[in-house]
């Protein structure tokens, strides 16, 4: 199973500061050399964090998949189509929220989606949409012609008991069932920690997590490489 870890809370902490350092390129660099699988960066309307020129940087330095968040708004789609990263995905994005709250209403915005693919696709970029464990979103992303999907795992990962996150998991492995069965490839990711993510990884048709905040909290105390190693150990 791929790995792909988020590096935007590098460059949360930067802006913190409004300093040029910690620099997400040097993290990608650790990412790459530490068993990751691809680099995963959300350039958000506000720039909040990553910003235009992280992304040009990033482009440049990184080996691995740039795997590149991003919502449908047409700049960014714009800004995507001139970097090229290899992969996007499509999520939803509000502006006052601390994350990505929810997966893409493919169903109900199935027009600009579609646009947004088709513009991204002819210029050569995997397009995955982030999208709730829920069958009737998984029928439109296949619909709106991507060939990837990435399931949100938040709800299992926030379940505030047990039965809740057994009802969850069940909800993950039917929906990885379903998106694959449909001929799509599969990825899950949002609120995975070390506690919480191998369950997610005994989940045969799932072929990659995308991790962020639990790994780069990590970091502050281990060092970002044995972060990754270790979430990699539980993965594996
Ligand atoms: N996948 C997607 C599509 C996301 O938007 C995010 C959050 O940026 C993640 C994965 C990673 O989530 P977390 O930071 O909770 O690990």
């Amino acid at each position: 199973m791929r790995l792909g870890v988020n590096i935007d809370h590098i460059a949360t902490l930067r802006e913190a500061r409004g300093q040029l350092e910690p620099e997400p390129s040097f993290a990608a660099l650790l990412v790459e050399n530490n068993g990751a699988d691809s680099i995963v960066v959300h350039l958000r309307e506000d720039r909040r964090h990553i910003n235009d020129s992280d992304l040009i940087i990033l482009k440049e330095v990184v080996r691995l998949r740039l795997n590149l968040e991003m919502s449908v708004s047409s700049e960014i789609v714009g800004i995507a189509c001139k970097i090229r990263p290899e992969q996007a995905t499509l999520v939803p994005e509000k502006r006052k929220e601390l994350t990505t709250e929810g997966g893409l209403d493919v169903k109900n915005n199935f027009k600009r989606v579609r646009n947004a693919v088709v513009k991204l696709a002819n210029t050569g970029i995997d397009v995955s949409l982030f999208i709730d464990p829920d069958k009737k979103q998984i029928i439109a992303a296949r619909r709106a012609g991507v060939s990837m999907v990435e399931l949100h795992t938040g709800r299992y990962a926030n379940a505030e008991n047990k039965k809740e996150e057994n009802r969850y998991f069940e909800e993950l492995k039917t929906a990885a069932r379903f998106a694959k069965s449909l001929g799509l490839k599969v990825f899950a990711g949002h609120g995975l920690n070390y506690n919480n993510v191998s369950k997610i990884a005994g989940i045969e048709e799932i072929e990659e997590l995308n991790i962020g905040h639990s790994i780069i909290a990590r970091a502050v105390f281990v060092g970002l490489g044995r972060a990754i190693k270790e979430m990699r150990e539980l993965i594996d």
